[in-house]
């Protein structure tokens, strides 16, 4: 681990063209459901591309305490095998740090028929509920109760339903994952309808399948799900290991990167269908970008447009990348509209960008953001975001200061970096390789090492 706290800074100095190559890591919401899904099979199960995260660290060390051994390498292969069956609980004091914790409660249940799983709390994004979670677990035929903070979940065995996933505000990603994992080895046919279509589930999916599953319909929103008895991970799955997708989030963080910078990036690694809706949203921003097989090039825009767009359920724009384009948005010619339908109070980050210099107002679940139209940099410095000393509340508000910090003129300090550590595989030093002023006051890389 790197150690780090939360009171230290990135000191970024701004007003730099980025450009060269960078590769994106494995998904980090792909990489932590698969691995709860580790609890369910019966002898070893190997990944490979798991990303250099925080949060990986935080489910590591939740598995390892509920009998998981979990071995990691720097090139992110991971082994994981569970020892001992009879652990259930995971505390709060884990669960607390990552609400994708809360990931352990379907396959806990499902393959130990007993547990334990603190209720994550609060969240700085805004209301984040997992009764969708517990319903569906209910339906399944699981005996939940709430005690002291924590989820206490029971069954004998649980057996097929139809559910429905789909809250008020669309379907419920992990909570999905949940269900997907529980469904796979209860008695009979489960439906899911309302289900999450992010690909990050469609790689738990395939991930659950390859350990001999029967899930069909998967990347619709209808799954469906035949029960079987037991799980594992055949002889050459288990030498091979099972690849982790690439992060369209970290994708979407290189890409806006160089656009607000007026750079020429090469953005490798990447799938390119799961970021239609962010390739949309460039287009209408002006950002030129040439879309191959795995690779995506930003370069030769002359400025930056005014745009509009809400973040939505995949296939819409994801709410993760929605911050990094209010960043984006603040150096555009023109206004920019940005709705949240699916964390509408997720804006903490417009108060600090706003010390930056940018013009943004809330109207509802939605900012309109005035550019100063410096896109290019171009502009005098006057005219650009000025460097600060700014302080991220959450993993993409602290990205999206970042990147604004890049476009900005003069120095920006940004606190807070712990956030980023928990979700971006080195981010200073991958901009720093594409010729960015970041340097990271504890002299230590963001991310961390997959303790084993
Ligand atoms: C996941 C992602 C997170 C992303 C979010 C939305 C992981 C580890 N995290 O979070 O990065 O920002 O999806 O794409 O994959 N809701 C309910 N009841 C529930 C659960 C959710 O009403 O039981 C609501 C939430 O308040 C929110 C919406 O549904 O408005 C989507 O939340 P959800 O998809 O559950 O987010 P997470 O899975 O926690």
């Amino acid at each position: 681990m790197s150690g780090k706290s939360g009171g230290e800074s990135l000191i970024i100095d701004g007003g730099v063209r980025l450009e060269g190559e960078v590769a994106v890591s494995g998904a980090k919401n792909a990489a932590l459901p698969i691995m709860a899904a580790c609890l369910l099979a019966e002898g070893p199960v190997c990944l490979a591309g798991v990303p250099w995260l925080r949060d990986v660290a935080t489910l590591t060390a939740v598995l390892q305490r509920l009998g998981v051994s979990v071995q990691g390498d720097r090139r992110g292969r991971v082994r994981l095998e569970t020892v001992d069956h009879a652990p259930t609980q995971a505390s709060y004091p884990l669960v607390r740090r990552m609400r994708a914790s809360f990931c352990v409660l379907g396959p806990l249940l499902a393959r130990r028929r007993h547990a334990v799983v603190a209720l994550p709390g609060g969240c700085t994004i805004g209301h984040r509920p997992v009764d969708l979670h517990l319903a569906g677990l209910a339906q399944l035929g699981a005996e939940i109760k709430l005690q002291r903070g924590y989820v206490v979940a029971r069954a004998p065995r649980l057996r097929g339903a139809e559910l429905n996933l789909c809250g008020p505000r669309g379907p419920s990603v992990t909570g999905t994952a949940n269900l997907l994992c529980a469904a796979t080895l209860a008695r009979g046919r489960t439906v899911i309808q309302g289900a999450a279509r992010e690909p990050e589930l469609v790689d738990l999916a395939k991930f659950l399948n390859a350990l001999g599953a029967r899930i069909a319909g998967i990347g619709t929103s209808t799954l469906e799900v035949v029960g079987v008895k037991q799980l594992a991970a055949d002889r050459q799955l288990a030498a091979d290991g099972y690849r982790i997708i690439p992060d369209r989030i970290e994708a979407a963080t290189l890409l806006i990167a160089a656009a607000i910078t007026g750079g020429r990036v090469g953005v490798t690694g990447i799938v390119a269908d799961h970021l239609g809706a962010v390739r949309q949203v460039l287009h209408e921003a002006g950002v030129e970008v040439r879309w191959q097989e795995g690779r995506a090039q930003v370069g030769g825009q002359s400025a930056v447009r005014g745009f509009a767009v809400d973040a939505l359920p995949y296939p819409g724009l994801p709410t993760d990348v929605q911050p990094l384009l209010v960043a984006l948005a603040c150096v555009a010619q023109g206004r920019s509209l940005i709705g949240d339908t699916v964390f509408p109070q997720r804006w903490r980050h417009v108060a600090e960008l706003v010390r930056m210099g940018a013009c943004i107002q809330r109207a509802g679940s939605a900012v309109v953001v005035t550019g100063t139209g410096t896109g290019m940099m171009a502009g005098s410095p006057q005219n650009r975001l000025q460097g600060a000393p700014v302080v991220g509340s959450d993993l993409r508000a602290t990205a999206a200061l970042v990147l604004a910090g890049l476009a900005a003129a003069g120095r920006t300090s940004v606190g807070g970096i712990h956030h980023l550590d928990r979700g971006y595989d080195h981010l200073d030093q991958k901009l720093n390789q594409l010729g960015a002023r970041v340097a990271n006051q504890t002299g230590v890389s963001l991310g961390v090492r997959c303790s084993s």
